[in-house]
């Protein structure tokens, strides 16, 4: 068991009509000019971002707004929201939408907390020394990143998607609403749960430290989202599922599910942050679409836990070798990422990459991750290479 930080600073208010309570606080974390950034326009439609700006206004609080976060979001619409904090003088975030949104929020923080440009902190060329205080209205389940300390930009020149984590970026609050989901496209929902199973999974699959309660609180993490996901196909109206799933989200990526542990595999993440940066994927689906080719190639070095969770969380019968067990669990992962309309390889994702990017992508991810990476097997880039090609 390996020894831990578990800082989790953000305060989650959790339940139907909580965005009400914006104002209150953004008060009580001192904010008094907002940015209120958002995406492509869903909340806009939704009529969430009138009845926030409502809220604001009674409360007789000032903000500016700055929409257009794109999913997989763009370092040009940073730099522009940098620019206009910097004009307007605002001390606070506040992200209205999911991850894209939060994320982009996030780099503007560390722009105008920083001097210098924010693509250093996502090119690892150095580490921030603070960032604005952000407060998050979340609309999706997936990403966590309302209480993660990462975020995930895409610079446009050279199509480079690069995560960045600091604990300054943390959400002071983050208000969840699971009745705010229900506008969500089957698809997106989908997505979202993949995404949320996987942040745990990757902290699952590990060769470094064990720890009985993370693995008891991983396996149920797992399943309870499973089942939702399931619930949520057929019943995308049900609030009780959205709300299990929602707060799954969250406790999947703000450390919980890999305390006492090294910190995790996370090689489906960067293997998936290639495809997302060069061909807008859904990063859900992109995590789905190459799953199934990484854990074939990895689960004879990490043999323990392959078993452990086609047991615990697959349901996988006790019968036969433990090679026999893992494969059969990866195969029922497959079943259910088929289940839920996830892809579970590229062509089912809608990309065909030539051998050229294959080999480009592979390039890359070597480079992202300075050379190799992973805890259930290390990989260099000729294996994430072979990963790639059986994902085709
Ligand atoms: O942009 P709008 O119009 O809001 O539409 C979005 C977008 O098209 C839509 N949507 C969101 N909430 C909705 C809604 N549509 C209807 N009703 C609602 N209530 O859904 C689409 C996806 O939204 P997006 O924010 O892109 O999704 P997600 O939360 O999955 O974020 C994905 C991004 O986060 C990064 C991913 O790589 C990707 O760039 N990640 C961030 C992490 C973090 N910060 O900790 C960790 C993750 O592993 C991930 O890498
Ligand atoms: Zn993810």
């Amino acid at each position: 068991m390996f020894d831990f930080n578990y800082y989790t600073p953000t305060k989650v208010v959790f339940g139907k009509n909580t965005e009400s309570r914006v104002a209150e606080l953004v008060k009580e974390f001192g904010g008094t000019k907002l940015l209120i950034h958002y995406g492509g326009g869903s909340v806009v439609r939704s009529g969430l971002l009138k009845r926030v700006t409502d809220t604001l206004d009674a409360a007789g609080i000032s903000y500016v707004t700055l929409g257009g976060a794109v999913p997989n979001p763009h370092l040009g619409l940073v730099y522009e929201g940098i620019e206009l904090c910097k004009k307007e003088k605002v001390d606070f975030l506040l992200a209205v939408g999911g991850g894209s949104a939060i994320d982009s929020a996030k780099a503007i923080g560390y722009g105008v907390a920083n001097d210098g440009d924010v693509w250093d902190f996502y090119d690892y060329k150095r580490q921030a020394a603070a960032a604005l205080p952000l407060g998050v209205i979340l609309t999706i389940a997936a990403t966590g990143s309302e209480m993660s300390d990462s975020s995930v930009i895409t610079k446009e020149e050279g199509l480079v998607k690069r995560g960045y984590s600091s604990d300054y970026s943390r959400p002071r609050f983050a208000i969840m609403n699971p009745e705010l989901t229900m506008t969500l496209p089957d698809y997106q929902t989908a997505c979202g749960c993949t995404d949320i199973m996987m942040h745990t999974m990757e902290r699952y699959f590990t060769n470094g430290g064990n720890m009985e309660i993370t693995d008891a609180l991983a396996e149920g993490l797992l399943r309870t989202v499973k089942k939702n996901a399931l619930i949520l196909c057929e019943d995308p109206g049900n609030y009780d599922a959205r709300a299990e799933v929602m707060w799954a989200g969250s406790l999947a990526h703000n450390g919980l599910t890999g305390c006492g542990n090294d910190g995790g595999d996370w090689m489906t993440h960067k293997l998936e942050h290639e495809l997302g940066g060069l061909y807008d994927v859904a990063h859900g689906a992109g995590l789905a679409a190459i799953w199934g080719s990484w854990a074939r190639y990895v689960y004879k070095d990490c043999l323990p836990r392959f078993k452990k969770f086609a047991l615990n969380v697959m349901d996988v019968e006790d019968v036969g070798s433990d090679e026999e067990i893992a494969l059969c669990g990866i195969e029922a992962m497959e079943e259910f990422y088929r289940s839920i309309h996830m892809p579970t390889n590229l062509r089912e994702l809608g990309v065909e990459p030539t051998e050229e990017e294959l080999v480009l992508m592979a390039k890359k991810c070597a480079v992202g991750v300075g050379g190799e990476m992973g805890s259930a097997k290390v990989l260099n880039e000729e294996a994430m290479l072979s990963i790639y090609r059986a994902s085709m």
